[in-house]
């Protein structure tokens, strides 16, 4: 599963994603810079905000995703979703995710 990750800086990060739960420990163990998630992937800092910039069709957010969404640091798009709460699974192949400018 490769997935993609465009910078802040608009250069884009493409990293093999197998092997971790969900999108925010990818970028984590990648060393993608731009994702803090400081809670540890709980559902609770919004620190791992991103925005879903391919069309593939992901699970709509869960109640705490949707509250926490509520309170991002940089301001929520339609296509805002917390990286942490996006589960890997092989049909994310090719998911295209932006970094917002500040978590
Ligand atoms: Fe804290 Fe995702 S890592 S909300």
């Amino acid at each position: 599963t490769t997935l993609t990750f465009i910078l802040k800086d608009g250069s884009r990060h493409a990293v093999d994603a197998d092997g971790e739960e969900n999108l925010m420990q990818v970028a984590i163990f990648n060393g993608v810079p731009g994702i803090e998630g400081a809670c540890g992937g709980f559902c609770s800092c919004a620190t791992c905000h991103v925005h879903v910039e391919s069309s593939h069709a992901l699970p709509p957010p869960a109640a705490d995703e949707e509250s926490m969404l509520a309170g991002t640091a940089a301001r929520r798009k339609k296509n805002s979703r917390l990286a942490c709460q996006i589960r890997i699974t092989p049909q994310l192949d090719g998911l295209v995710v932006r970094i917002p400018e500040r978590q």
